[in-house]
């Protein structure tokens, strides 16, 4: 193949999906093509897509809009929908979508490069088989090197929230090894990583099937790859967090003090609608173990407003949870029907305009919590991982703090991937702003 062909790629959905979109570059880097940031330049365009809520989809949609225009000019641009999306709408995708040449699922990304070449011969596929023990474990993926990067260690959910697609677009739980996963982290160490994040849709579910390593011996394994190497994970499910996973946190001093655990709800009564496994009670009592365990700990949650049948009481019920438990961030999602799911069969009945005032009470309540939570840091120092220049202004960087808190600061010695300690002097809910102390008086903050 010469002159490279060129790909163009866009990501959309969460993390899971940048991971695999670097493993998709790497599949096809080792087929020989080549990679390009403009598409306008591109012989491939492919979409990974996100089918979590209906507006994820419509973006995508309205993005293919935008690629059969472009194919008005380039009839021979070849364009292709993978990740969730292309696993849930399958062969309607190439019916109802004329510029589609290609449907490929998250399980089926070794079949890119054949799949590719058939498309720019002219021939449309679709490959959206689910597998059992797909884990791409040795494929290295190819990412630009930074001090940062996300370590996919498990695909899949088994948990089947009544809401939830992802079971049916990422299909059935598998793990990789713990070897192949601390191999990865130490080839990135190697080339200047400070902070890895580990992915799963549920870690707690982690098992390594040859050693028996459960998610907590994962999490110990890397955490010891290097001490100054920062540690993240998400997403852990509040029914199996274990004793071992928190005592495993705590005594790691690169584990991160941040645990993202979504509630989705404060009312038992929705939670068990929505096959979440757990109550409220568990919840509370799982958050309490924790604040014992890391007594800096900061937490954050996941909520859907407006799940059917949720009632008034149901939603001040998780206003009130909400309060209780003191979160330092929360995601809040208007509740969007998913064709398949159970949740799909219970209909649709709280009216749009009140699933939007539910989701702006808690919006509203959550940004209070948080900037009253930011306010105790003010006047401390706090010990962040100095990331690069600050979007808004050239002069100052970010970085953020081990509680994932991000502190916007000017610029003078800092240098990115260091640790350094600034002085908090001002927050508002979602930022911290201060000024870096002299390199010198480095050292371990108790609140960082
Ligand atoms: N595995 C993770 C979540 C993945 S999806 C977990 O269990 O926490 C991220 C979030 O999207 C979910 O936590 C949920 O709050 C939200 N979500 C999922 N399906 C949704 C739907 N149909 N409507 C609205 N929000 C949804
Ligand atoms: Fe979806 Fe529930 Fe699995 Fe999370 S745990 S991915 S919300 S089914
Ligand atoms: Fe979206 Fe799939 Fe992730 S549905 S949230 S891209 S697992």
């Amino acid at each position: 193949m010469n002159p490279k062909r060129k790909i163009y790629l866009e990501t959309y959905g969460c993390q899971m999906n940048v991971a695999d979109s670097e493993v998709v570059l790497s599949i096809l880097d080792n087929a020989g093509y080549a990679r390009t940031e403009r598409l306008a330049e591109a012989d491939v365009a492919l979409v990974n897509t996100c089918a979590i809520r209906e507006n994820a989809e419509q973006r995508v949609y309205g993005r293919l809009g935008e690629f059969k225009y472009l194919k008005k000019s380039n009839p021979g641009l070849v364009v292709g929908v993978l990740g969730c999306m292309a696993e849930r709408l399958r062969k309607d995708l190439l019916q109802s979508e004329s510029s589609v040449d290609l449907v490929i699922g998250p399980d089926e990304y070794r079949r890119l490069p054949e799949l590719v070449e058939h498309a720019l011969e002219g021939e449309k596929g679709i490959a959206v088989r689910l597998s059992r023990v797909e884990n791409y474990d040795d494929i290295i993926p190819l990412r630009t090197d930074g001090i940062s990067a996300w370590v996919s260690v498990m695909r899949g959910c088994d948990k089947f929230c009544t809401f939830c697609v992802v079971p049916f677009t990422r299909g059935r739980e598998r793990s990789r090894t713990v070897k192949n996963v601390v191999r990865e982290i130490a080839g990135l160490v190697e080339r200047g990583l400070k902070e890895v994040t580990l992915l799963g849709q549920n870690v707690n579910s982690y098992r390594d099937q040859e050693t028996g390593s459960d998610f907590a011996d994962l999490l110990a394994a890397v955490a010891r790859i290097d001490s100054s190497l920062r540690v993240r994970f998400t997403t852990s499910h509040p029914q199996d967090m274990s004793d071992k996973l928190i005592a495993t946190i705590a005594r790691h001093d690169n584990i991160c003090n941040y645990i993202h655990l979504p509630v989705q709800s404060g009312s038992d009564r929705i939670l068990r609608l929505m096959n979440r496994t757990y109550s409220c009670n568990h919840y509370v009592g799982l958050v309490r173990k924790i604040r014992a365990a890391i007594p800096h700990v900061s937490l954050s949650t996941d909520i859907i407003a407006g799940f059917p049948t949720e009632t008034t009481e149901d939603h001040k019920m998780t206003l009130d949870l909400v309060r209780q438990i003191q979160y330092d961030g929360a995601f809040t999602f208007k509740y969007s029907p998913r064709q398949n799911t159970k949740a799909w069969q219970m209909g649709d009945d709280v009216p749009d305009e009140d699933k939007i005032e539910r989701l702006n009470e808690v919006i509203d309540l959550q940004r209070e919590i948080s900037l009253d939570r930011n306010r105790a840091l003010t006047g401390q120092p706090v010990e962040i991982l100095v990331e690069g220049p600050s979007k808004k202004s050239a002069e100052d960087f970010t970085g953020r703090t081990e509680t994932n808190k991000t502190v916007v600061f000017p610029k003078n010695d800092a240098t990115v991937g260091e640790y350094r300690l600034v002085s908090i002097d001002r927050v508002n809910s979602a930022t911290l702003f201060g000024m870096l102390l002299p390199a010198s008086t480095q050292r371990k903050a108790a609140n960082g």
